[in-house]
């Protein structure tokens, strides 16, 4: 795991951003594993800007997989990550919507729907490289703590907690939906590359016990310690409870240029 201490938001979406167009100069039909919530999307902003400034790579061949969605909201619903990821980013890197794809929420597919992702996964060859955020509680996509460490998609009940956190993009906490499908900690496992943000002190506690505590369910994120290849950006805020946080600034600073994250 390489975890790179960063100055504050606007630094870790360009460093992000850089990651992603990488892949993508590398792969025109790469696969992105993206993410919601709040800390993506100045990375999310950064990959428009290039985008529109003519200075990023094309996007009209990449294919790209959410982490999960809501289940109980209207189809369409401006809150389903589905139309989220369309808004923040897919629309505007001219990604056309056959080519992002999410967990499907319908109520009558609901119990094989996790199956059919899984599929869908597989027959797109895996992520390339997976976004990800990192919930207060340590959640990881939607797997709160208590998931299995090789859980695949899946329905879940979301907690108090994360409903809470999630309320500020609804009109009040009753109208959080409580259950979500959501790519399980095995799935996630099975990208290529892991690349998770965490900006802000709310982020301090959760990502100290991801990335130096022990493997446990009860803080999902910190499978992402089985996981070969994993870059964690953090801005000073959410790295003030790291033990090693000054280790990770001399190994960052003394990086070889060839190496790339
Ligand atoms: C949500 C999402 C996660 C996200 C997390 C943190 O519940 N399902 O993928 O990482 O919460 O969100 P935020 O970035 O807004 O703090």
């Amino acid at each position: 795991m390489e975890v790179v201490p960063l100055t504050d938001a606007d630094e870790v979406g360009r460093i992000a951003a850089d990651v992603v167009e990488t892949v993508v100069r590398r792969r025109a039909d790469a696969v992105l594993g993206l993410a919601t919530g709040s800390t993506p999307l100045p990375t999310y902003r950064e990959l428009v800007r290039r985008h529109r400034a003519s200075v990023g790579p094309s996007y009209a061949r990449v294919r790209c997989f959410n982490l999960d969605e809501y289940v109980g909201l209207p189809a369409g619903h401006p809150q389903s990550y589905r139309a989220t990821i369309a808004r923040e980013l897919t629309d505007d890197l001219g990604i056309a919507p056959d080519r992002v794809h999410g967990p499907d929420p319908a109520p009558d597919g609901l119990a094989d729907a996790g199956a059919r992702y899984e599929a869908a996964l597989e027959s797109a060859g895996g992520v390339d490289v997976q976004l990800l955020g990192i919930g207060s509680d340590g959640h990881l996509a939607f797997n709160e703590p208590g998931s299995s460490l090789g859980s695949l998609t899946r329905i879940k009940t979301l907690t108090e907690q994360t409903r809470r956190d999630n309320a500020r993009f609804f009109g009040s906490l009753d109208d959080v939906p409580r259950h979500v499908l959501t790519q399980g900690l095995g799935t996630i496992l099975r990208a290529r590359h892991l690349l998770l943000i965490a900006t802000g002190a709310g982020k301090a506690e959760a990502l100290a016990a991801a990335v130096e505590g022990p493997v446990s369910a009860s803080c999902p994120a910190s499978v992402l310690q089985h996981h070969p290849h994993v870059t964690v950006l953090v801005d000073e805020a959410a790295a003030g409870r790291l033990e090693r946080r000054d280790h990770y600034r001399e190994v960052y600073d003394a990086k070889p240029a060839w190496q790339g994250l």
